[in-house]
């Protein structure tokens, strides 16, 4: 796979990237895209239906058992060598953020370290009712366990349809366009915002923008650099393209 020399040359040259990461960079770990279409039991359901606080008060079960199903996808998932190569990357550059949409830690189980997670993550919770972090000794799969402060429903800690992103986590990310030098966005449909916002923040701040995924989506033509190939395969072969075959 020839990896354009704008990117290699940049990619050795940078000292300032910043990477955002959507369900196509775990594609190839197995674990469905948020807008594949879901099967088995869960095909009868719109993810947006679910993943909503309104749905949650509805029938908070439902959506917990939602969420212990896709845990159980993750848990059964692996790192592929997109992830990895990220990892590769990060140790590579002075100042590197990784900022993802993706809830299913498996750019920390990659190795990565300074992952920005705009949505949350799967494996974490807190009290439905006074917002406060739950930590869980052990998961029910069938139905929400209770917050022991105030005795609210457990909520996974990831952001809803409606909710506002962490506002930590979206300042950190924003900061991170805002002074990189080269922008990668890797398997993101970019039709979330406000994340489909930061590769073209990155641009405007004048960064290098390079898109990488497996077919034209919203943000064709908007960046300087379109690469359509799965991630899994292009990640590593940009690193050996920039780094040599030591990466
Ligand atoms: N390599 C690269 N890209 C891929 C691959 C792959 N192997 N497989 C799929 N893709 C691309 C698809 O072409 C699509 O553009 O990944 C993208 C997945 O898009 P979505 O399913 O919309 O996931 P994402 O962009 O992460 O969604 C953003 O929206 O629904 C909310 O909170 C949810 O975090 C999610 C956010």
């Amino acid at each position: 796979m020839k990896i354009p020399d704008p990117l290699i040359e940049r990619l050795r040259r940078s000292q300032r990237v910043a990477v955002l990461t959507g369900a196509g960079v775990s594609a190839e770990s197995g674990v469905p895209t948020f807008r594949d279409a879901q099967t088995g039991l869960w095909a009868r359901y719109d993810p947006a239906e679910l993943a909503s606080p309104e749905a949650f008060r509805a029938n908070p079960t439902l959506v917990w058992q939602w969420y212990a199903y896709r845990r159980s996808l993750v848990e059964a998932a692996a790192p592929n060598p997109g992830h990895l190569a990220l990892a590769d990357l990060e140790r590579r550059i002075a100042d590197f953020t990784l900022i993802t949409q993706n809830v299913d830690d498996l750019h920390r189980r990659a190795g990565s370290r300074n992952v920005v997670e705009l949505h949350g993550n799967l494996f974490r919770y807190r009290c439905f009712d006074d917002d406060t972090p739950v930590e869980l000794v052990t998961v029910p799969q069938d139905a929400p366990p209770r917050c022991a402060r105030c005795g609210g429903l457990v909520r996974p800690d990831v952001v809803w349809f409606g909710e506002w992103l962490p506002p930590q986590a979206w300042r950190t990310a924003v900061a991170a366009a805002e002074r990189c030098d080269l922008f990668l966005c890797i398997g993101t449909s970019g039709v979330v915002r406000p994340a489909a916002d930061l590769p073209l923040i990155a641009r405007s701040a004048g960064a290098y923008t390079v898109e990488i995924n497996i077919a034209p989506g919203a943000l064709d033509g908007q960046l300087d650099l379109h690469l359509y190939a799965p991630a899994g395969q292009l990640l590593p072969a940009m690193m050996s393209a920039a780094f040599g075959d030591a990466a």
